[in-house]
Protein backbone atom coordinates (compact mmCIF):
# COMPACT_ATOMS: atom_id res chain seq x y z
CA UNK A 1 0.00 0.00 0.00
CA UNK A 2 1.12 3.22 -0.80
CA UNK A 3 1.58 5.68 1.87
CA UNK A 4 2.79 9.31 1.87
CA UNK A 5 5.88 10.68 4.06
CA UNK A 6 3.62 12.04 6.69
CA UNK A 7 1.65 8.57 6.71
CA UNK A 8 5.14 6.43 6.66
CA UNK A 9 6.13 8.72 9.32
CA UNK A 10 2.72 7.67 11.64
CA UNK A 11 2.86 4.58 10.98
CA UNK A 12 6.70 4.45 11.97
CA UNK A 13 5.98 6.05 15.83
CA UNK A 14 7.38 9.53 15.24
CA UNK A 15 4.05 10.85 15.83
CA UNK A 16 3.49 9.24 19.39
CA UNK A 17 2.51 5.59 19.74
CA UNK A 18 -0.99 6.64 19.84
CA UNK A 19 -0.39 7.92 16.48
CA UNK A 20 1.36 4.70 15.60
CA UNK A 21 -1.38 2.42 17.06
CA UNK A 22 -4.21 3.80 15.10
CA UNK A 23 -1.84 4.44 11.74
CA UNK A 24 -1.27 0.40 11.83
CA UNK A 25 -4.74 -0.45 12.52
CA UNK A 26 -5.98 1.90 9.36
CA UNK A 27 -3.21 0.46 7.38
CA UNK A 28 -4.00 -3.23 8.33
CA UNK A 29 -7.32 -3.11 7.31
CA UNK A 30 -6.55 -0.87 4.02
CA UNK A 31 -4.39 -4.42 3.18
CA UNK A 32 -7.72 -6.49 4.03
CA UNK A 33 -9.25 -5.00 1.22
CA UNK A 34 -6.44 -4.46 -0.82
CA UNK A 35 -6.33 -0.65 -0.85
CA UNK A 36 -3.71 0.88 -3.00
CA UNK A 37 -3.04 4.07 -1.16
CA UNK A 38 -4.90 6.26 1.97
CA UNK A 39 -7.15 9.40 0.94
CA UNK A 40 -7.02 12.30 3.17
CA UNK A 41 -10.47 12.75 5.34
CA UNK A 42 -12.20 15.80 5.50
CA UNK A 43 -13.96 15.34 8.76
CA UNK A 44 -14.72 11.88 10.59
CA UNK A 45 -17.99 10.63 12.90
CA UNK A 46 -17.76 8.19 15.74
CA UNK A 47 -20.24 5.83 17.01
CA UNK A 48 -20.35 3.87 19.87
CA UNK A 49 -21.07 7.09 22.50
CA UNK A 50 -23.46 5.63 24.79
CA UNK A 51 -22.54 3.57 28.04
CA UNK A 52 -25.46 1.80 26.98
CA UNK A 53 -23.72 0.66 24.22
CA UNK A 54 -20.22 0.65 24.84
CA UNK A 55 -19.97 0.09 29.00
CA UNK A 56 -17.31 0.16 30.98
CA UNK A 57 -15.19 -1.85 28.86
CA UNK A 58 -15.54 1.13 26.03
CA UNK A 59 -15.43 3.78 28.80
CA UNK A 60 -11.98 2.75 29.90
CA UNK A 61 -10.25 2.33 26.71
CA UNK A 62 -11.20 5.89 25.88
CA UNK A 63 -9.95 7.20 29.45
CA UNK A 64 -7.24 4.91 28.47
CA UNK A 65 -6.17 6.76 24.97
CA UNK A 66 -7.06 10.09 26.33
CA UNK A 67 -4.85 9.96 29.06
CA UNK A 68 -2.19 8.70 26.38
CA UNK A 69 -2.77 12.35 24.93
CA UNK A 70 -4.70 11.30 21.94
CA UNK A 71 -5.82 13.87 19.35
CA UNK A 72 -8.34 14.09 16.70
CA UNK A 73 -6.59 15.53 13.40
CA UNK A 74 -10.04 16.43 11.77
CA UNK A 75 -13.28 17.76 12.61
CA UNK A 76 -14.83 15.12 14.30
CA UNK A 77 -18.60 14.65 15.74
CA UNK A 78 -19.70 11.69 18.11
CA UNK A 79 -22.92 10.32 17.36
CA UNK A 80 -26.16 10.56 20.25
CA UNK A 81 -24.99 9.62 23.86
CA UNK A 82 -27.42 7.82 26.39
CA UNK A 83 -28.65 11.36 27.82
CA UNK A 84 -29.91 14.76 27.85
CA UNK A 85 -26.17 16.45 29.54
CA UNK A 86 -27.55 19.17 30.85
CA UNK A 87 -31.28 18.10 31.84
CA UNK A 88 -30.79 14.03 32.39
CA UNK A 89 -31.71 14.44 35.81
CA UNK A 90 -34.96 16.59 35.61
CA UNK A 91 -35.80 13.93 32.42
CA UNK A 92 -35.51 10.79 34.94
CA UNK A 93 -32.30 9.46 34.04
CA UNK A 94 -30.59 7.35 36.21
CA UNK A 95 -27.46 8.43 38.41
CA UNK A 96 -25.53 5.66 38.05
CA UNK A 97 -26.10 5.57 34.24
CA UNK A 98 -25.35 9.40 33.94
CA UNK A 99 -22.21 9.01 36.19
CA UNK A 100 -20.69 6.67 33.85
CA UNK A 101 -22.16 8.61 30.36
CA UNK A 102 -20.00 12.39 31.94
CA UNK A 103 -16.96 10.08 31.85
CA UNK A 104 -17.25 8.98 28.40
CA UNK A 105 -17.91 12.40 27.01
CA UNK A 106 -15.01 13.63 28.94
CA UNK A 107 -12.90 11.61 27.30
CA UNK A 108 -13.89 12.50 24.26
CA UNK A 109 -13.88 16.15 24.55
CA UNK A 110 -9.99 15.52 25.71
CA UNK A 111 -9.52 13.83 22.01
CA UNK A 112 -10.85 16.97 20.64
CA UNK A 113 -14.29 16.25 19.49
CA UNK A 114 -16.85 18.56 18.59
CA UNK A 115 -19.20 19.19 21.87
CA UNK A 116 -22.40 18.03 20.19
CA UNK A 117 -23.41 14.33 19.85
CA UNK A 118 -25.66 13.64 16.88
CA UNK A 119 -26.27 11.91 14.08
CA UNK A 120 -27.14 14.76 11.82
CA UNK A 121 -23.72 16.49 11.67
CA UNK A 122 -24.42 17.63 8.41
CA UNK A 123 -27.49 19.79 9.65
CA UNK A 124 -25.93 21.81 12.34
CA UNK A 125 -21.93 22.85 11.44
CA UNK A 126 -20.11 19.49 9.52
CA UNK A 127 -21.77 19.69 5.83
CA UNK A 128 -19.23 17.68 3.43
CA UNK A 129 -19.00 18.42 -0.71
CA UNK A 130 -19.95 16.59 -3.07
CA UNK A 131 -16.83 14.05 -3.35
CA UNK A 132 -15.28 14.59 -0.15
CA UNK A 133 -13.39 11.63 1.48
CA UNK A 134 -15.21 11.22 5.22
CA UNK A 135 -14.65 8.29 7.63
CA UNK A 136 -17.63 8.28 9.11
CA UNK A 137 -19.44 5.55 11.49
CA UNK A 138 -23.39 5.99 12.19
CA UNK A 139 -24.34 3.97 9.64
CA UNK A 140 -27.70 6.70 9.12
CA UNK A 141 -25.20 9.90 8.57
CA UNK A 142 -23.16 7.28 6.36
CA UNK A 143 -26.46 6.84 4.31
CA UNK A 144 -27.05 11.10 4.03
CA UNK A 145 -23.41 11.83 2.80
CA UNK A 146 -23.05 8.98 0.39
CA UNK A 147 -26.51 9.83 -0.92
CA UNK A 148 -28.03 12.89 -0.75
CA UNK A 149 -24.36 14.85 -0.68
CA UNK A 150 -22.27 12.15 -2.77
CA UNK A 151 -19.88 12.46 -0.22
CA UNK A 152 -17.41 9.49 -0.22
CA UNK A 153 -17.00 7.09 2.92
CA UNK A 154 -17.76 3.76 3.84
CA UNK A 155 -19.63 2.30 7.08
CA UNK A 156 -16.88 2.83 9.62
CA UNK A 157 -16.82 0.76 12.54
CA UNK A 158 -16.48 2.97 16.44
CA UNK A 159 -12.41 2.52 16.10
CA UNK A 160 -11.81 2.75 12.75
CA UNK A 161 -13.08 6.42 12.51
CA UNK A 162 -11.61 7.08 15.44
CA UNK A 163 -8.35 5.62 13.96
CA UNK A 164 -9.28 8.08 10.89
CA UNK A 165 -9.96 10.74 12.99
CA UNK A 166 -6.41 10.65 14.77
CA UNK A 167 -4.23 9.83 11.67
CA UNK A 168 -6.30 12.29 8.97
CA UNK A 169 -7.02 9.63 6.61
CA UNK A 170 -8.34 6.40 5.86
CA UNK A 171 -7.58 3.77 3.17
CA UNK A 172 -9.34 3.97 -0.21
CA UNK A 173 -11.17 0.89 -1.32
CA UNK A 174 -15.33 0.78 -1.21
CA UNK A 175 -17.60 3.68 -1.28
CA UNK A 176 -14.37 6.13 -1.60
CA UNK A 177 -13.93 4.34 -5.31
CA UNK A 178 -16.42 5.43 -7.71
CA UNK A 179 -16.32 1.93 -9.83
CA UNK A 180 -17.87 0.53 -6.17
CA UNK A 181 -20.90 3.15 -6.04
CA UNK A 182 -22.44 1.96 -9.19
CA UNK A 183 -26.23 0.86 -8.47
CA UNK A 184 -26.93 -2.85 -8.14
CA UNK A 185 -30.69 -2.99 -8.18
CA UNK A 186 -33.15 -0.96 -9.58
CA UNK A 187 -36.12 -0.28 -7.14
CA UNK A 188 -39.48 0.76 -8.91
CA UNK A 189 -42.32 3.03 -6.66
CA UNK A 190 -44.97 3.08 -7.17
CA UNK A 191 -46.99 4.41 -3.78
CA UNK A 192 -47.45 7.94 -2.39
CA UNK A 193 -44.81 8.68 -0.46
CA UNK A 194 -45.93 12.36 1.88
CA UNK A 195 -44.60 11.65 5.33
CA UNK A 196 -41.15 10.92 6.78
CA UNK A 197 -42.76 7.45 8.14
CA UNK A 198 -43.62 6.54 4.01
CA UNK A 199 -40.26 6.61 3.53
CA UNK A 200 -39.33 5.76 6.39
CA UNK A 201 -41.50 2.17 5.97
CA UNK A 202 -39.80 1.93 2.08
CA UNK A 203 -36.66 2.52 3.49
CA UNK A 204 -37.46 -0.39 5.93
CA UNK A 205 -38.78 -3.11 3.41
CA UNK A 206 -36.37 -2.25 0.52
CA UNK A 207 -33.35 -2.82 2.91
CA UNK A 208 -34.29 -6.03 4.02
CA UNK A 209 -35.07 -6.73 -0.07
CA UNK A 210 -31.52 -5.68 -1.27
CA UNK A 211 -29.41 -5.87 2.09
CA UNK A 212 -26.15 -3.93 1.21
CA UNK A 213 -26.49 -3.56 -2.38
CA UNK A 214 -27.09 -0.21 -3.88
CA UNK A 215 -30.58 0.77 -5.01
CA UNK A 216 -31.65 2.96 -7.46
CA UNK A 217 -34.93 4.24 -6.83
CA UNK A 218 -37.48 5.37 -9.82
CA UNK A 219 -41.03 6.89 -9.34
CA UNK A 220 -40.14 9.10 -6.48
CA UNK A 221 -41.24 12.41 -7.74
CA UNK A 222 -40.20 14.31 -5.10
CA UNK A 223 -38.77 14.28 -1.93
CA UNK A 224 -37.09 16.76 0.93
CA UNK A 225 -33.70 15.89 3.04
CA UNK A 226 -35.71 15.39 6.11
CA UNK A 227 -37.68 12.48 3.45
CA UNK A 228 -34.13 11.57 2.23
CA UNK A 229 -32.86 11.30 5.82
CA UNK A 230 -35.59 9.03 7.34
CA UNK A 231 -35.26 6.56 3.86
CA UNK A 232 -31.69 6.64 4.78
CA UNK A 233 -31.54 5.37 8.05
CA UNK A 234 -34.05 2.91 7.80
CA UNK A 235 -32.43 1.32 4.45
CA UNK A 236 -29.17 1.07 6.72
CA UNK A 237 -30.91 -0.63 10.28
CA UNK A 238 -33.05 -2.85 8.10
CA UNK A 239 -30.23 -3.97 5.92
CA UNK A 240 -27.09 -2.48 5.30
CA UNK A 241 -27.30 -0.07 2.77
CA UNK A 242 -25.06 2.61 2.66
CA UNK A 243 -25.16 4.61 -0.91
CA UNK A 244 -28.16 4.93 -2.99
CA UNK A 245 -29.65 6.50 -5.66
CA UNK A 246 -32.86 8.25 -7.17
CA UNK A 247 -33.55 9.06 -10.27
CA UNK A 248 -33.70 13.53 -10.67
CA UNK A 249 -33.26 13.88 -6.86
CA UNK A 250 -30.17 12.35 -5.73
CA UNK A 251 -26.56 13.86 -7.29
CA UNK A 252 -25.15 11.10 -8.54
CA UNK A 253 -27.67 9.13 -10.33
CA UNK A 254 -27.88 10.63 -13.60
CA UNK A 255 -24.65 9.83 -14.31
CA UNK A 256 -25.68 5.74 -13.30
CA UNK A 257 -26.65 3.18 -15.84
CA UNK A 258 -28.73 0.76 -14.56
CA UNK A 259 -29.29 -1.31 -18.00
CA UNK A 260 -29.67 -5.11 -17.36
CA UNK A 261 -30.04 -4.58 -13.40
CA UNK A 262 -32.60 -6.57 -11.38
CA UNK A 263 -35.81 -4.84 -10.92
CA UNK A 264 -38.18 -4.65 -7.32
CA UNK A 265 -41.31 -3.45 -7.19
CA UNK A 266 -42.82 -1.32 -4.53
CA UNK A 267 -46.52 -0.54 -4.62
CA UNK A 268 -49.42 0.62 -1.80
CA UNK A 269 -49.57 -2.52 -0.42
CA UNK A 270 -45.90 -3.47 0.21
CA UNK A 271 -45.72 0.00 1.86
CA UNK A 272 -48.78 -1.41 3.98
CA UNK A 273 -47.49 -4.29 4.93
CA UNK A 274 -44.42 -2.39 6.13
CA UNK A 275 -46.35 -0.29 8.15
CA UNK A 276 -47.97 -3.34 9.72
CA UNK A 277 -44.94 -5.27 10.33
CA UNK A 278 -43.34 -2.61 12.76
CA UNK A 279 -46.28 -1.75 14.59
CA UNK A 280 -46.26 -4.22 17.22
CA UNK A 281 -48.49 -1.99 20.28
CA UNK A 282 -51.33 -0.31 20.17
CA UNK A 283 -51.66 2.38 23.00
CA UNK A 284 -48.30 4.22 23.26
CA UNK A 285 -46.50 5.27 26.63
CA UNK A 286 -44.72 8.05 25.00
CA UNK A 287 -44.03 9.68 21.90
CA UNK A 288 -40.69 9.78 20.40
CA UNK A 289 -39.74 11.71 17.39
CA UNK A 290 -36.32 12.26 15.87
CA UNK A 291 -34.43 9.51 14.66
CA UNK A 292 -32.55 10.64 13.03
CA UNK A 293 -31.88 13.38 15.23
CA UNK A 294 -34.89 16.19 14.21
CA UNK A 295 -34.24 19.40 11.91
CA UNK A 296 -35.07 22.71 12.63
CA UNK A 297 -38.27 22.31 9.99
CA UNK A 298 -39.66 18.87 11.74
CA UNK A 299 -39.29 20.95 15.26
CA UNK A 300 -40.94 24.11 13.68
CA UNK A 301 -43.59 21.48 12.17
CA UNK A 302 -44.52 20.03 15.35
CA UNK A 303 -44.64 23.73 17.17
CA UNK A 304 -46.97 25.19 14.68
CA UNK A 305 -49.37 21.97 15.02
CA UNK A 306 -49.17 21.32 18.86
CA UNK A 307 -49.48 25.22 19.28
CA UNK A 308 -52.01 26.30 22.03
CA UNK A 309 -52.88 22.54 22.10
CA UNK A 310 -52.47 19.50 24.92
CA UNK A 311 -50.73 16.68 23.66
CA UNK A 312 -52.44 12.70 24.67
CA UNK A 313 -48.98 11.43 25.63
CA UNK A 314 -45.77 12.35 26.60
CA UNK A 315 -43.65 13.36 23.94
CA UNK A 316 -39.90 14.13 23.67
CA UNK A 317 -38.36 15.04 20.31
CA UNK A 318 -34.83 14.52 20.43
CA UNK A 319 -32.24 16.12 18.52
CA UNK A 320 -28.76 17.59 18.83
CA UNK A 321 -27.80 20.83 21.15
CA UNK A 322 -27.54 22.85 18.67
CA UNK A 323 -30.64 22.93 16.99
CA UNK A 324 -32.40 22.57 20.48
CA UNK A 325 -30.21 25.72 21.32
CA UNK A 326 -31.89 27.51 17.93
CA UNK A 327 -35.77 26.33 18.72
CA UNK A 328 -35.10 27.84 22.04
CA UNK A 329 -34.47 31.29 20.38
CA UNK A 330 -37.36 31.02 18.49
CA UNK A 331 -39.85 30.76 20.97
CA UNK A 332 -40.70 26.65 19.95
CA UNK A 333 -39.39 25.09 23.04
CA UNK A 334 -41.67 27.22 25.13
CA UNK A 335 -44.57 26.08 22.74
CA UNK A 336 -44.22 22.58 22.65
CA UNK A 337 -43.73 22.43 26.67
CA UNK A 338 -46.90 24.09 26.73
CA UNK A 339 -48.38 21.45 25.16
CA UNK A 340 -46.64 18.54 27.34
CA UNK A 341 -43.98 17.48 24.92
CA UNK A 342 -39.84 18.13 25.74
CA UNK A 343 -37.07 19.02 23.40
CA UNK A 344 -34.53 16.20 24.96
CA UNK A 345 -30.88 17.17 23.40
CA UNK A 346 -27.78 14.47 22.94
CA UNK A 347 -29.50 11.33 23.08
CA UNK A 348 -32.05 9.58 21.41
CA UNK A 349 -34.78 6.61 21.88
CA UNK A 350 -32.17 3.80 21.54
CA UNK A 351 -29.17 4.91 23.09
CA UNK A 352 -30.85 5.85 25.90
CA UNK A 353 -31.67 3.57 28.52
CA UNK A 354 -35.81 4.09 27.99
CA UNK A 355 -36.97 0.32 28.84
CA UNK A 356 -35.01 1.26 32.65
CA UNK A 357 -37.50 4.12 32.89
CA UNK A 358 -40.60 2.58 32.64
CA UNK A 359 -41.79 2.74 28.97
CA UNK A 360 -42.92 -0.35 27.61
CA UNK A 361 -44.36 1.18 24.37
CA UNK A 362 -43.71 4.14 22.70
CA UNK A 363 -44.66 5.54 19.16
CA UNK A 364 -42.20 6.95 16.40
CA UNK A 365 -42.50 8.06 12.92
CA UNK A 366 -39.23 6.25 12.32
CA UNK A 367 -38.89 3.30 10.42
CA UNK A 368 -35.07 2.63 11.71
CA UNK A 369 -36.80 2.89 15.30
CA UNK A 370 -39.29 1.32 14.97
CA UNK A 371 -37.40 -1.64 13.67
CA UNK A 372 -34.92 -1.39 16.55
CA UNK A 373 -36.57 -0.45 19.72
CA UNK A 374 -37.96 -4.14 20.09
CA UNK A 375 -34.63 -5.00 20.08
CA UNK A 376 -32.67 -2.69 21.80
CA UNK A 377 -35.14 -1.51 24.09
CA UNK A 378 -37.43 -3.96 24.52
CA UNK A 379 -40.04 -1.81 23.12
CA UNK A 380 -43.63 -2.22 21.91
CA UNK A 381 -43.92 0.39 18.86
CA UNK A 382 -46.72 2.39 17.18
CA UNK A 383 -45.28 3.48 13.62
CA UNK A 384 -47.10 6.04 12.14
CA UNK A 385 -46.69 9.78 10.60
CA UNK A 386 -46.02 12.36 13.20
CA UNK A 387 -49.47 14.12 13.11
CA UNK A 388 -51.30 11.35 14.05
CA UNK A 389 -49.56 11.76 17.54
CA UNK A 390 -49.75 15.38 17.81
CA UNK A 391 -53.75 15.42 18.02
CA UNK A 392 -55.38 16.86 21.60
FE1 LIG B 1 -29.78 8.74 15.34
FE2 LIG B 1 -30.46 7.30 17.41
FE3 LIG B 1 -31.84 7.11 15.20
S1 LIG B 1 -28.41 7.65 16.69
S2 LIG B 1 -30.39 7.57 13.58
S3 LIG B 1 -31.64 8.94 16.48
S4 LIG B 1 -31.23 5.42 16.49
Amino acid sequence: MRLSTEQQQMLAGEYGAVVERQMRLLVRLGELYQAEHMVNIGSAHISGVSYKSIGDPGLEFLEDIASQGAKVKVVTFVNPCGMDLENWEELGFPKDFAAKQKRIMQAFYAIGVMKAATCTPYLVGNLPRFGEHLAWAESSAVSFANSVIGARTNREGGPSALAAAICGCTAAYGLHLAENRKPQVVVEVNAKLRYNSDFGALGYIVGKLVQNKIPYYTGIGDADSDNLKSLGAAMAASGAVALYHIAGITPEAAAMSTAGLDIVRIGETELRAAYANLNTGKEPDMVMIGCPHASLKEISHIAQTVAGRKLRKPLWICTSRITKDAVTRMGLTAIIEAAGGKIVADTCMVVSPIEEMGVKTIGVDSGKAANYLPGFCKQNVVFTRVDDFLEG
